[in-house]
Protein backbone atom coordinates (compact mmCIF):
# COMPACT_ATOMS: atom_id res chain seq x y z
CA UNK A 1 0.00 0.00 0.00
CA UNK A 2 1.27 3.39 -0.80
CA UNK A 3 1.91 5.91 1.83
CA UNK A 4 -0.71 7.13 3.57
CA UNK A 5 -1.10 10.82 4.92
CA UNK A 6 -1.44 11.21 8.65
CA UNK A 7 -4.17 13.32 10.06
CA UNK A 8 -5.40 14.70 13.08
CA UNK A 9 -9.24 14.27 14.27
CA UNK A 10 -10.77 16.91 17.00
CA UNK A 11 -13.48 15.69 18.43
CA UNK A 12 -13.87 12.19 19.20
CA UNK A 13 -17.60 11.76 19.34
CA UNK A 14 -20.16 10.38 16.68
CA UNK A 15 -18.30 11.64 14.03
CA UNK A 16 -14.66 12.18 15.05
CA UNK A 17 -14.13 8.62 16.02
CA UNK A 18 -16.01 7.08 13.18
CA UNK A 19 -13.74 9.22 10.65
CA UNK A 20 -10.59 8.45 12.76
CA UNK A 21 -11.14 4.62 12.95
CA UNK A 22 -12.00 5.05 8.87
CA UNK A 23 -9.31 6.42 7.73
CA UNK A 24 -7.15 3.95 9.99
CA UNK A 25 -8.75 1.18 7.95
CA UNK A 26 -8.04 3.24 4.67
CA UNK A 27 -4.26 2.70 6.48
CA UNK A 28 -3.75 6.50 7.98
CA UNK A 29 -1.97 7.33 10.93
CA UNK A 30 -4.22 9.28 13.38
CA UNK A 31 -4.28 11.97 15.90
CA UNK A 32 -7.47 11.95 17.54
CA UNK A 33 -8.18 14.94 20.31
CA UNK A 34 -10.47 15.42 22.64
CA UNK A 35 -11.03 18.27 25.39
CA UNK A 36 -12.38 15.16 27.56
CA UNK A 37 -9.65 13.94 29.45
CA UNK A 38 -11.60 11.05 30.40
CA UNK A 39 -12.66 10.15 27.00
CA UNK A 40 -9.59 10.23 25.87
CA UNK A 41 -8.04 7.66 29.14
CA UNK A 42 -11.08 5.65 28.15
CA UNK A 43 -10.10 5.60 24.45
CA UNK A 44 -6.57 4.77 24.86
CA UNK A 45 -7.98 1.55 27.11
CA UNK A 46 -9.44 0.45 24.25
CA UNK A 47 -13.27 1.51 25.48
CA UNK A 48 -15.38 2.91 22.88
CA UNK A 49 -17.75 5.87 25.12
CA UNK A 50 -20.63 5.57 21.79
CA UNK A 51 -22.51 2.66 20.61
CA UNK A 52 -22.04 2.30 17.38
CA UNK A 53 -22.04 -1.49 15.35
CA UNK A 54 -18.80 -2.20 14.16
CA UNK A 55 -16.86 0.99 15.82
CA UNK A 56 -15.18 -0.86 18.62
CA UNK A 57 -14.22 -3.69 16.27
CA UNK A 58 -12.40 -1.36 14.05
CA UNK A 59 -11.08 0.73 16.46
CA UNK A 60 -9.43 -2.33 18.29
CA UNK A 61 -8.28 -3.24 14.66
CA UNK A 62 -6.26 -0.36 14.56
CA UNK A 63 -5.21 0.53 17.99
CA UNK A 64 -1.77 0.65 16.38
CA UNK A 65 -2.65 3.44 14.08
CA UNK A 66 -4.78 5.28 16.33
CA UNK A 67 -3.66 7.48 18.92
CA UNK A 68 -5.39 9.95 21.62
CA UNK A 69 -4.54 12.79 23.00
CA UNK A 70 -6.14 15.69 25.02
CA UNK A 71 -3.34 18.04 23.12
CA UNK A 72 -3.79 19.62 19.60
CA UNK A 73 0.05 20.15 19.45
CA UNK A 74 0.41 16.30 18.73
CA UNK A 75 -2.11 16.18 15.89
CA UNK A 76 -0.43 19.38 14.48
CA UNK A 77 2.95 17.60 14.95
CA UNK A 78 2.24 14.64 13.32
CA UNK A 79 -0.39 16.02 10.49
CA UNK A 80 -1.19 18.39 8.16
CA UNK A 81 -4.82 18.00 8.00
CA UNK A 82 -6.76 18.89 10.96
CA UNK A 83 -10.20 17.14 10.36
CA UNK A 84 -12.57 18.88 13.11
CA UNK A 85 -15.34 17.31 14.30
CA UNK A 86 -16.59 19.13 17.16
CA UNK A 87 -19.94 19.47 18.55
CA UNK A 88 -22.61 22.13 16.96
CA UNK A 89 -25.01 21.52 19.51
CA UNK A 90 -27.93 24.43 18.68
CA UNK A 91 -28.98 27.26 20.91
CA UNK A 92 -32.38 29.17 22.25
CA UNK A 93 -31.94 31.24 19.26
CA UNK A 94 -31.82 28.15 16.33
CA UNK A 95 -28.11 28.75 15.69
CA UNK A 96 -25.56 26.30 16.51
CA UNK A 97 -23.32 26.93 18.97
CA UNK A 98 -20.18 27.46 17.33
CA UNK A 99 -17.87 27.99 20.88
CA UNK A 100 -16.09 24.62 20.04
CA UNK A 101 -15.25 25.20 16.48
CA UNK A 102 -13.60 28.66 17.41
CA UNK A 103 -11.82 27.61 20.37
CA UNK A 104 -10.61 25.00 17.97
CA UNK A 105 -9.44 27.52 15.37
CA UNK A 106 -8.13 29.40 18.36
CA UNK A 107 -5.91 26.89 18.95
CA UNK A 108 -4.08 26.93 15.76
CA UNK A 109 -0.60 28.51 15.26
CA UNK A 110 0.38 30.42 12.59
CA UNK A 111 1.79 27.80 10.04
CA UNK A 112 1.56 27.53 5.83
CA UNK A 113 1.92 23.64 6.16
CA UNK A 114 -1.72 23.02 7.99
CA UNK A 115 -5.10 23.29 7.32
CA UNK A 116 -8.54 22.60 8.84
CA UNK A 117 -10.67 20.07 7.06
CA UNK A 118 -14.63 21.40 8.96
CA UNK A 119 -16.55 17.89 9.10
CA UNK A 120 -18.91 19.64 12.05
CA UNK A 121 -21.88 20.73 10.46
CA UNK A 122 -21.29 24.96 10.32
CA UNK A 123 -23.99 27.40 8.86
CA UNK A 124 -23.13 29.12 5.39
CA UNK A 125 -20.30 31.18 5.99
CA UNK A 126 -18.34 29.72 8.82
CA UNK A 127 -15.48 29.26 6.21
CA UNK A 128 -14.91 32.51 4.87
CA UNK A 129 -15.72 33.56 8.77
CA UNK A 130 -12.96 31.17 10.09
CA UNK A 131 -10.56 32.15 6.83
CA UNK A 132 -11.07 36.24 8.09
CA UNK A 133 -10.35 35.12 11.53
CA UNK A 134 -6.67 33.45 10.49
CA UNK A 135 -6.06 36.47 8.03
CA UNK A 136 -6.70 38.91 10.89
CA UNK A 137 -4.18 37.06 13.27
CA UNK A 138 -2.10 36.95 11.23
CA UNK A 139 -2.47 32.90 10.46
CA UNK A 140 -3.70 33.66 6.58
CA UNK A 141 -1.46 31.06 5.05
CA UNK A 142 -3.38 28.00 7.25
CA UNK A 143 -5.65 26.87 4.39
CA UNK A 144 -9.20 25.31 5.12
CA UNK A 145 -11.66 22.95 3.46
CA UNK A 146 -15.08 22.42 4.30
CA UNK A 147 -15.48 18.28 4.13
CA UNK A 148 -19.04 17.82 5.44
CA UNK A 149 -20.10 14.86 7.03
CA UNK A 150 -23.45 12.78 5.77
CA UNK A 151 -23.20 9.25 8.18
CA UNK A 152 -25.79 7.99 10.08
CA UNK A 153 -25.65 7.13 13.13
CA UNK A 154 -26.76 3.45 13.60
CA UNK A 155 -24.80 2.78 10.09
CA UNK A 156 -21.94 4.95 10.33
CA UNK A 157 -18.94 2.97 9.64
CA UNK A 158 -20.44 1.55 6.82
CA UNK A 159 -21.34 4.96 5.67
CA UNK A 160 -17.78 6.01 6.29
CA UNK A 161 -16.36 3.32 3.97
CA UNK A 162 -19.51 3.49 0.90
CA UNK A 163 -20.86 6.97 1.09
CA UNK A 164 -22.85 7.94 -1.40
CA UNK A 165 -20.58 10.37 -2.27
CA UNK A 166 -18.27 12.98 -0.96
CA UNK A 167 -18.33 16.72 -0.79
CA UNK A 168 -15.37 19.03 -0.80
CA UNK A 169 -15.45 22.46 -0.45
CA UNK A 170 -12.12 24.21 -0.78
CA UNK A 171 -10.08 27.34 -2.54
CA UNK A 172 -8.28 24.80 -5.32
CA UNK A 173 -5.18 24.95 -3.03
CA UNK A 174 -3.02 21.74 -2.02
CA UNK A 175 -5.39 21.06 1.13
CA UNK A 176 -7.97 20.75 -1.47
CA UNK A 177 -6.14 18.08 -3.16
CA UNK A 178 -5.05 16.56 0.08
CA UNK A 179 -8.73 15.57 1.17
CA UNK A 180 -9.14 14.48 -2.10
CA UNK A 181 -6.37 12.06 -2.11
CA UNK A 182 -7.25 10.91 1.14
CA UNK A 183 -11.05 9.98 -0.01
CA UNK A 184 -9.50 8.62 -3.23
CA UNK A 185 -9.63 5.18 -2.21
CA UNK A 186 -13.48 4.86 -1.36
CA UNK A 187 -14.17 5.37 -4.90
CA UNK A 188 -17.20 7.73 -3.99
CA UNK A 189 -18.47 10.33 -6.63
CA UNK A 190 -16.94 13.46 -5.70
CA UNK A 191 -18.23 17.18 -5.23
CA UNK A 192 -15.55 19.53 -5.75
CA UNK A 193 -17.39 22.78 -5.11
CA UNK A 194 -16.41 25.85 -3.03
CA UNK A 195 -16.71 26.07 0.79
CA UNK A 196 -19.98 27.91 0.79
CA UNK A 197 -21.64 25.36 -1.39
CA UNK A 198 -20.35 22.40 0.22
CA UNK A 199 -21.61 24.22 3.59
CA UNK A 200 -25.28 24.54 1.93
CA UNK A 201 -24.90 20.88 0.69
CA UNK A 202 -25.15 19.55 4.01
CA UNK A 203 -28.05 21.73 5.61
CA UNK A 204 -30.00 21.45 2.51
CA UNK A 205 -29.55 17.60 2.30
CA UNK A 206 -30.57 17.45 6.16
CA UNK A 207 -33.11 19.62 5.23
CA UNK A 208 -34.68 17.91 2.31
CA UNK A 209 -35.01 14.32 4.15
CA UNK A 210 -37.09 16.41 7.60
CA UNK A 211 -39.35 17.90 4.75
CA UNK A 212 -39.72 14.40 3.23
CA UNK A 213 -40.52 13.24 6.97
CA UNK A 214 -43.03 15.78 7.88
CA UNK A 215 -44.51 15.44 4.03
CA UNK A 216 -45.26 11.79 5.39
CA UNK A 217 -46.04 12.28 8.53
CA UNK A 218 -48.97 15.38 7.47
CA UNK A 219 -49.97 12.59 4.53
CA UNK A 220 -50.33 9.97 7.60
CA UNK A 221 -52.43 12.29 9.17
CA UNK A 222 -54.77 12.98 6.52
CA UNK A 223 -54.44 9.13 6.22
CA UNK A 224 -56.69 8.52 9.48
CA UNK A 225 -59.10 11.21 8.52
CA UNK A 226 -59.88 9.14 5.27
CA UNK A 227 -59.65 5.69 6.10
CA UNK A 228 -56.26 5.28 3.27
CA UNK A 229 -53.11 3.11 4.54
CA UNK A 230 -50.20 4.89 4.83
CA UNK A 231 -47.71 2.47 4.09
CA UNK A 232 -49.76 1.19 0.92
CA UNK A 233 -49.20 5.25 0.12
CA UNK A 234 -45.96 5.29 0.56
CA UNK A 235 -45.08 2.48 -1.68
CA UNK A 236 -46.93 3.71 -4.09
CA UNK A 237 -45.15 6.85 -3.97
CA UNK A 238 -41.96 5.15 -3.23
CA UNK A 239 -41.91 3.09 -6.60
CA UNK A 240 -41.77 5.93 -8.45
CA UNK A 241 -38.01 6.92 -8.87
CA UNK A 242 -38.41 10.49 -8.89
CA UNK A 243 -39.77 10.30 -5.40
CA UNK A 244 -38.01 7.14 -3.98
CA UNK A 245 -39.04 5.00 -1.21
CA UNK A 246 -36.58 6.45 1.00
CA UNK A 247 -37.52 8.83 3.80
CA UNK A 248 -41.39 8.09 3.59
CA UNK A 249 -42.14 6.04 6.79
CA UNK A 250 -44.51 7.61 8.81
CA UNK A 251 -44.20 7.77 12.75
CA UNK A 252 -44.23 10.05 15.44
CA UNK A 253 -41.24 12.55 14.51
CA UNK A 254 -37.56 12.76 13.33
CA UNK A 255 -35.00 13.44 16.41
CA UNK A 256 -31.53 13.33 16.66
CA UNK A 257 -28.66 15.57 16.79
CA UNK A 258 -28.41 16.69 13.30
CA UNK A 259 -32.37 16.86 11.75
CA UNK A 260 -33.90 18.98 14.27
CA UNK A 261 -30.46 21.28 14.60
CA UNK A 262 -29.65 21.75 11.15
CA UNK A 263 -33.48 22.21 10.32
CA UNK A 264 -34.05 24.74 12.51
CA UNK A 265 -30.06 26.17 11.71
CA UNK A 266 -30.98 26.92 8.03
CA UNK A 267 -34.24 28.40 8.88
CA UNK A 268 -31.96 30.72 11.10
CA UNK A 269 -29.26 30.95 8.86
CA UNK A 270 -32.38 32.09 6.33
CA UNK A 271 -34.12 34.60 8.58
CA UNK A 272 -30.50 36.43 9.71
CA UNK A 273 -29.68 36.22 6.02
CA UNK A 274 -33.20 38.40 5.35
CA UNK A 275 -34.93 35.80 3.76
CA UNK A 276 -38.15 33.95 5.58
CA UNK A 277 -37.66 30.01 4.51
CA UNK A 278 -41.91 29.37 4.82
CA UNK A 279 -41.21 25.75 4.50
CA UNK A 280 -38.89 24.76 6.82
CA UNK A 281 -41.37 25.93 9.75
CA UNK A 282 -44.16 24.02 8.44
CA UNK A 283 -41.74 20.97 8.29
CA UNK A 284 -40.52 22.46 11.82
CA UNK A 285 -44.19 22.65 13.74
CA UNK A 286 -45.32 19.46 11.77
CA UNK A 287 -42.66 17.14 13.77
CA UNK A 288 -43.32 18.96 16.66
CA UNK A 289 -47.05 17.44 16.64
CA UNK A 290 -46.54 14.48 15.27
CA UNK A 291 -44.25 13.35 18.58
CA UNK A 292 -47.53 14.47 20.45
CA UNK A 293 -50.22 12.55 18.62
CA UNK A 294 -49.82 9.54 20.47
CA UNK A 295 -51.21 11.15 23.48
CA UNK A 296 -54.70 11.74 21.64
CA UNK A 297 -54.12 7.75 20.45
CA UNK A 298 -53.93 7.12 23.98
CA UNK A 299 -56.74 9.50 25.05
CA UNK A 300 -58.87 7.75 22.64
CA UNK A 301 -58.68 4.34 23.95
CA UNK A 302 -57.74 4.76 27.73
CA UNK A 303 -59.43 8.11 28.53
CA UNK A 304 -57.68 9.79 31.67
CA UNK A 305 -54.03 9.19 31.72
CA UNK A 306 -53.90 9.61 35.51
CA UNK A 307 -52.81 6.87 37.00
CA UNK A 308 -52.45 4.85 33.77
CA UNK A 309 -49.18 3.27 33.68
CA UNK A 310 -47.91 3.62 30.06
CA UNK A 311 -44.67 1.42 28.79
CA UNK A 312 -42.70 3.00 26.15
CA UNK A 313 -40.66 0.38 24.06
CA UNK A 314 -36.98 1.94 22.87
CA UNK A 315 -36.13 5.50 23.79
CA UNK A 316 -33.22 6.34 21.70
CA UNK A 317 -34.17 8.53 18.49
CA UNK A 318 -34.06 5.45 16.07
CA UNK A 319 -32.51 2.03 16.46
CA UNK A 320 -29.17 1.11 16.48
CA UNK A 321 -27.49 4.15 18.50
CA UNK A 322 -27.81 4.98 21.98
CA UNK A 323 -28.02 8.61 21.22
CA UNK A 324 -30.77 9.94 22.55
CA UNK A 325 -30.18 13.97 21.61
CA UNK A 326 -33.40 14.98 20.59
CA UNK A 327 -35.53 11.53 20.62
CA UNK A 328 -39.29 11.75 20.28
CA UNK A 329 -39.02 9.67 23.65
CA UNK A 330 -38.31 12.90 25.97
CA UNK A 331 -41.14 14.84 24.42
CA UNK A 332 -43.64 12.20 24.60
CA UNK A 333 -42.54 10.72 28.48
CA UNK A 334 -42.61 14.41 29.57
CA UNK A 335 -46.31 14.82 27.71
CA UNK A 336 -47.37 11.39 29.95
CA UNK A 337 -46.08 12.54 32.99
CA UNK A 338 -47.53 15.73 32.85
CA UNK A 339 -51.12 14.13 32.08
CA UNK A 340 -50.78 12.29 35.11
CA UNK A 341 -49.65 8.48 33.67
CA UNK A 342 -46.39 6.37 34.81
CA UNK A 343 -44.23 5.80 32.37
CA UNK A 344 -42.02 2.39 32.51
CA UNK A 345 -39.40 2.25 29.23
CA UNK A 346 -37.04 0.18 27.96
CA UNK A 347 -34.05 0.31 25.31
CA UNK A 348 -31.64 -2.18 24.40
CA UNK A 349 -28.63 0.49 24.69
CA UNK A 350 -29.71 3.70 25.77
CA UNK A 351 -30.63 3.25 29.17
CA UNK A 352 -27.52 5.19 30.46
CA UNK A 353 -27.95 8.31 27.95
CA UNK A 354 -31.41 8.11 28.86
CA UNK A 355 -30.78 8.14 32.50
CA UNK A 356 -29.04 11.83 32.14
CA UNK A 357 -32.17 13.40 30.32
CA UNK A 358 -34.60 11.96 31.66
CA UNK A 359 -36.54 11.93 35.32
CA UNK A 360 -39.83 10.22 36.93
CA UNK A 361 -39.75 7.24 34.72
CA UNK A 362 -39.08 3.70 35.52
CA UNK A 363 -36.84 1.73 33.83
CA UNK A 364 -37.23 -1.97 32.76
CA UNK A 365 -34.27 -4.41 32.31
CA UNK A 366 -36.23 -5.84 28.97
CA UNK A 367 -39.35 -5.46 26.80
CA UNK A 368 -41.54 -7.87 29.19
CA UNK A 369 -40.50 -6.42 31.99
CA UNK A 370 -41.50 -3.01 31.03
CA UNK A 371 -45.18 -4.05 29.44
CA UNK A 372 -45.68 -6.11 33.00
CA UNK A 373 -48.78 -4.04 34.36
CA UNK A 374 -49.25 -1.49 31.66
CA UNK A 375 -52.39 -0.70 30.57
CA UNK A 376 -51.22 0.81 27.04
CA UNK A 377 -47.39 -0.23 24.89
CA UNK A 378 -46.22 2.72 22.99
CA UNK A 379 -43.71 1.13 20.16
CA UNK A 380 -41.41 4.69 20.15
CA UNK A 381 -38.16 3.11 18.75
CA UNK A 382 -38.20 0.22 16.22
CA UNK A 383 -35.56 -2.01 17.47
CA UNK A 384 -35.49 -5.48 15.67
CA UNK A 385 -36.35 -7.07 19.46
CA UNK A 386 -39.26 -5.32 19.40
CA UNK A 387 -40.46 -7.33 16.49
CA UNK A 388 -39.71 -10.63 17.37
CA UNK A 389 -41.91 -10.13 20.46
CA UNK A 390 -44.17 -13.04 21.43
CA UNK A 391 -47.23 -10.72 21.54
CA UNK A 392 -49.50 -13.22 23.33
CA UNK A 393 -46.88 -12.70 25.92
CA UNK A 394 -46.96 -9.50 26.04
CA UNK A 395 -50.90 -9.59 26.17
CA UNK A 396 -50.30 -12.19 29.31
CA UNK A 397 -48.06 -9.24 31.11
CA UNK A 398 -50.20 -6.19 30.43
CA UNK A 399 -53.11 -5.24 32.72
CA UNK A 400 -54.67 -3.60 29.62
CA UNK A 401 -55.28 -4.28 25.52
CA UNK A 402 -54.04 -1.33 23.65
CA UNK A 403 -50.31 -1.07 21.85
CA UNK A 404 -49.88 1.76 19.82
CA UNK A 405 -47.03 1.18 17.13
CA UNK A 406 -45.20 4.87 16.70
CA UNK A 407 -43.49 3.61 13.57
CA UNK A 408 -45.72 1.34 11.83
CA UNK A 409 -42.47 -1.42 12.54
CA UNK A 410 -45.51 -4.33 13.72
CA UNK A 411 -47.25 -6.74 12.16
CA UNK A 412 -50.92 -5.55 13.10
CA UNK A 413 -52.07 -8.82 12.07
CA UNK A 414 -50.02 -10.40 14.70
CA UNK A 415 -51.02 -7.75 17.63
CA UNK A 416 -54.64 -8.05 17.10
CA UNK A 417 -54.47 -11.99 16.69
CA UNK A 418 -52.67 -11.99 20.31
CA UNK A 419 -55.69 -10.13 21.64
CA UNK A 420 -54.42 -6.94 21.73
CA UNK A 421 -55.95 -3.52 20.22
CA UNK A 422 -53.51 -2.08 17.80
CA UNK A 423 -53.43 1.10 16.13
CA UNK A 424 -50.06 2.39 14.23
CA UNK A 425 -49.57 6.27 12.20
CA UNK A 426 -51.92 6.51 9.62
CA UNK A 427 -53.11 3.26 9.12
CA UNK A 428 -56.87 2.45 9.33
N1 LIG B 1 -23.87 12.56 14.85
C1 LIG B 1 -24.15 12.51 13.56
O1 LIG B 1 -24.85 11.60 13.09
C2 LIG B 1 -23.61 13.53 12.63
C3 LIG B 1 -23.67 13.30 11.24
C4 LIG B 1 -23.16 14.28 10.38
C5 LIG B 1 -22.63 15.47 10.89
N2 LIG B 1 -22.62 15.67 12.25
C6 LIG B 1 -22.04 16.92 12.75
O2 LIG B 1 -20.72 16.60 13.22
C7 LIG B 1 -20.41 17.40 14.37
C8 LIG B 1 -20.05 16.49 15.53
O3 LIG B 1 -21.19 15.73 15.87
P1 LIG B 1 -21.11 14.48 16.87
O4 LIG B 1 -22.46 13.88 16.91
O5 LIG B 1 -19.93 13.65 16.52
O6 LIG B 1 -20.79 15.26 18.25
P2 LIG B 1 -20.41 14.64 19.66
O7 LIG B 1 -21.04 15.52 20.67
O8 LIG B 1 -20.70 13.17 19.67
O9 LIG B 1 -18.82 14.79 19.72
C9 LIG B 1 -18.16 16.00 19.79
C10 LIG B 1 -16.82 15.79 20.50
O10 LIG B 1 -16.06 16.98 20.42
C11 LIG B 1 -15.37 17.15 21.65
N3 LIG B 1 -14.96 18.56 21.78
C12 LIG B 1 -15.73 19.63 22.06
N4 LIG B 1 -14.97 20.74 22.06
C13 LIG B 1 -13.71 20.37 21.74
C14 LIG B 1 -12.49 21.07 21.56
N5 LIG B 1 -12.43 22.39 21.71
N6 LIG B 1 -11.40 20.35 21.27
C15 LIG B 1 -11.45 19.01 21.12
N7 LIG B 1 -12.59 18.30 21.26
C16 LIG B 1 -13.70 18.97 21.56
C17 LIG B 1 -16.37 16.68 22.68
O11 LIG B 1 -15.75 16.38 23.91
C18 LIG B 1 -16.97 15.45 21.98
O12 LIG B 1 -16.24 14.28 22.29
C19 LIG B 1 -21.63 18.29 14.61
O13 LIG B 1 -21.45 19.50 13.96
C20 LIG B 1 -22.76 17.50 13.94
O14 LIG B 1 -23.82 18.34 13.53
C21 LIG B 1 -23.08 14.73 13.11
Amino acid sequence: MAQREPIGVVGTGYVGLVTAAGFAELGNEVWCIDIDADKVARLRQGEIPIWEPGLEELVAKHRGRLHFSTDIADALEHARLLFVAVGTPPTYSGDPDLGAVRAVVDAMPASDHHALVMKSTVPVGTGASIKRHFVEQGKGDFRYVSCPEFLKEGSAVKDFLHPDRVVIGDDGDWAGDAVVDLYAPLDAPLVRTDIASAEMVKLAANAFLATKISFINEIANVCEETGADVLEVARGMGLDDRIGPKFLQAGIGFGGSCFPKDVLGLKQLAGNSGYHFQLLNAVIEVNELQKRRVIGKLHKHLGTLVGKRIALLGLAFKPNTDDMREASSLVLSARLQSDGATVVAYDPVAEDEARKLMSGIEFADDALGAVRGADAVVLVTEWGEFKELDFREVAGAMAGDVLIDGRNALDPEAVRAAGLTYEGIGRS
